[in-house]
């Protein structure tokens, strides 16, 4: 066995830390589509040539690998991060996902696509749309008087009637649209006249310079409250009552290119009566239209959905504008008319991309001056102030993008995706320098150049349900649902609901009407899932892959947490499953600062749970007493700190999750019974794990000592232990 010994936990995590900043840069094939939560590729890369590699990783790691009589399976595929490094090395791969939008992403990654018929047809649909909508995009620069410039965001605050009065009244949160960090000022929106004025500091904010009322930065509406400013009535929202909410266009940040050298900053302006006028004439052509392709679905209920329906959303299609709706139908009319159909579904699924930065629940990030699109957090937050991106797009003189969210942002992270599959790459630094180095030899697909083909095969089921020949696989990578943190099928339905219209029915699963099932392991309160059908989904799962599995051979797979509740299921599952956790790894798989984990005392930390039937563990992994666990866990801490990271009390619980984890299979291997209800099998593994101390303890315990003292301690205890290779088989 051999991952847990080739693995090298400070290379991993410092390289998985880089990646996960900007995992595009280092794994560019995410760009295909979104999809959430999804784990380093380079973490699975990792573990991957340590199983099947003795070479040492740091040399691996860089070079070209081939295991060509190896098969892997993933359970959980998703965006298909763990099925993608396997076959990028040359393993057939098997993947499987309850979610249909799962089973076309990993397709679209891994087949082959003509990249100049690509180009071309994309290329020709960007013009074709410039030629219909391009003219709602546009807008006079009021400060140099050219006109028709191209609009990069339409910023628009939601509108409320008063009960009392029946004047409309904005619900501005607060009144500065822009800090003065990627612009040299601030911009305060007037409360009186809507008036934009630019303001170097913000005290004091002073006076509007066009009506003299007096700036402020808060607005009125705060805590679903917003006082009339015409009779002073306060008012609540949301109002499901009366639909959909409406949204008035307050500002908008434009390109001006001819002025960029002259101007510092950013363009920003309040629309004047053309910005109005175009808006409305989208709206008249949109009306105009019979649409072919815009889905008329209603939002199902459910967890995140709900929150949908408490603003009034019933359908999918009320969570876009006018101008959104025609541009998008127009969209999907020349996808279909596209006579290649690779091309065609490559198009296709840039549209369901698309969508998430086309629709008017994105925000607007006042620091970074951008769009953030619907799942820039794993929810449904439906935000006061919304961000319309400019349909098709801005390039710059040289052609880069400018701005994001548009057809050319798509096409060329799509395009620069499916040439990262033929020429892929991994990236080191060098004297504090990113050095690009690509490993030729390896590419991402069924068949490079007319060699070999590898096996693909991609199964949209519940793995609960997954055959799979006895003794077939030489290891099951995968990254399950972590319970209750992410709702695929919700979000995903966003997409869904459109791409099924446009390409029809055939497709593995897209005969059912929504992602959602019955059977899909997350949490949902709506859905009346909690964790012991978390617990049995997962052991079921777990035991179909044990008996596919080759002697030996591992399953490894990533999990993280804040609740230990989680963690019982998944020892419940190993065990189930007659499986031994011969090491848990620790390694950073989230970005810090993304806006569902920063501040938010989440851990960054995955714990990689490798598991067999049978092998070895090191006998100083099976601690007995608190202070032993300490120890562990202040190793991982010293290697942890050697790839540049400084874990927080969030990742130390992750950590001691983990091993408690593993250690809590280890004592009940021997005396689990399968036959016992989950219920019961749930509480004897929650015993098992109580019985280790107190958690909360042991976890104060290490977070609350300075990290340095941690550190000191786990290098003196290393120092004075022999080197420990004992193992113990099982
Ligand atoms: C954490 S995600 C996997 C992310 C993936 N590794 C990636 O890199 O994008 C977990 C996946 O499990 C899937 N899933 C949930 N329940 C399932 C079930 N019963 N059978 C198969 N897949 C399931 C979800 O649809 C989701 O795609």
């Amino acid at each position: 066995m051999t991952i847990e010994r080739n693995f090298d936990i400070p290379l991993i995590a410092s390289l998985a830390l880089k990646e996960k900043q900007i995992q595009q840069n280092y794994r560019p094939i995410i760009a295909v589509h979104k999809w959430f939560a999804r784990r380093p590729g380079t973490l699975f890369r990792g573990l991957v040539l340590s199983e099947f590699s003795d070479e040492p990783l740091s040399e691996t790691f860089f070079n070209s690998n081939n295991f060509p009589n190896k098969t892997i399976a993933d359970p959980f595929m998703g965006g298909g991060t763990p099925l993608i490094e396997a076959n990028r090395v040359g393993c057939d791969v098997l993947g499987f996902d309850i979610n249909p939008m799962s089973a076309w992403i990993v397709r679209e990654e891994v087949e082959r696509l003509d990249l100049s018929a690509y180009e071309k047809a994309s290329r020709s649909l960007i013009q074709c749309l410039k030629n219909e909508i391009g003219g709602f995009y546009r807008t006079d620069c009021l400060l140099y008087g050219d006109t028709g410039v191209p609009v990069k965001y339409f910023l628009w605050v939601k509108v409320l009637q008063c009960e009392r009065c029946d004047k409309d009244m904005d619900l501005f949160p607060g009144y500065l649209l822009a800090q003065n960090r990627r612009h040299p000022s601030n911009v305060i929106i007037c409360p009186q006249c809507g008036e934009l004025n630019e303001k170097e500091s913000l005290h004091p904010l002073g006076q509007c310079k066009s009506c003299r009322a007096p700036l402020r930065l808060e607005g009125p509406a705060k805590r679903n409250r917003c006082a009339c400013p015409h009779c002073g009535h306060i008012n609540t929202y949301p109002r499901p009552s009366d639909g959909p909410p409406r949204h008035r266009l307050f500002a908008m940040e434009y390109h001006n290119a001819r002025r960029k050298s002259e101007h510092s900053g950013r363009f920003f302006k309040k629309p004047d009566q053309g910005d109005l006028a175009r808006f409305a004439a989208a709206g008249k052509r949109w009306r105009e239209l019979e649409p072919l392709f815009v889905p008329d679905q209603e939002i199902l209920p459910g967890d995140e959905s709900d929150r949908l329906h408490r603003w009034g959303y019933t359908k999918y299609q009320d969570l876009f504008n006018d101008r959104q709706l025609l541009g998008l139908e127009l969209g999907c009319r020349l996808i279909r008319a596209t006579n290649n159909e690779r091309v065609q579904r490559a198009l296709a699924t840039n549209l369901s991309d698309l969508l998430r930065y086309q629709n008017m629940l994105c925000r607007y990030d006042a620091m970074a001056l951008k769009s953030l699109d619907i799942f820039s957090v794993h929810g449904f937050p439906v935000g006061l102030i919304q961000c319309e991106s400019n349909m098709i797009g801005i390039a710059n003189g040289s052609g880069a993008p400018v701005g994001s969210g548009g057809w050319k942002n798509i096409i060329e992270k799509y395009t620069k995706a499916k040439k990262y599959c033929d020429m892929p790459f991994e990236t080191r630094q060098k004297n504090g320098h990113k050095v690009i180095l690509p490993v030729r030899g390896e590419w991402i697909g069924e068949q490079n150049n007319g060699g070999p083909k590898r096996r693909v095969q991609i199964k949209c089921i519940s793995s609960t349900r997954a055959e799979i020949p006895e003794q077939s696989l030489d290891a099951v990578f995968t990254d399950p649902p972590y319970f209750g943190n992410v709702q695929y099928a919700e979000l995903m339905d966003f997409c869904y609901v459109w791409l099924r219209r446009l390409v029809g029915e055939s497709f593995d699963g897209f005969h059912q009407k929504s992602t959602r099932s019955p059977d899909e392991l997350t949490g949902n309160e709506t859905q009346k899932r909690g964790i012991q059908h978390f617990a049995e989904g997962l052991s079921s799962v777990y035991q179909r892959m044990a008996r596919a599995l080759k002697p030996g051979a591992p399953l490894a797979f990533t999990f993280h947490h804040n609740k230990m509740e989680a963690y019982h299921a998944v020892g419940v599952a190993i065990l189930d499953a007659g499986l031994v956790c011969s090491s848990t790894i620790p390694c950073p798989a989230e970005m810090g600062g993304s806006i569902h984990i920063h501040g938010t005392g989440s851990s960054i930390i995955d714990t990689v749970f490798v598991c067999r039937v049978h092998g070895t563990i090191k006998r100083r992994l099976l601690f007995q007493a608190p202070s032993e666990l300490i120890g562990l866990v202040q190793d991982d801490l010293v290697h942890l700190t050697a790839a540049g990271m400084k874990p927080s009390a969030g990742d130390i619980r992750c950590i001691v999750y983990g091993h408690v984890t593993r250690m809590g299979i280890w004592s009940l291997r021997n005396q689990w019974n399968t036959k016992e209800p989950i219920s019961e099998r749930l509480k004897k593994f929650t015993h098992a794990v109580s019985s280790m101390g107190n958690l909360q303890d042991i976890i104060r315990n290490i977070a609350g000592k300075p990290f340095e003292q941690n550190l000191l301690i786990a290098e003196q205890h290393q120092r004075y232990e022999i080197e420990d290779d004992d193992a113990v088989s099982f």
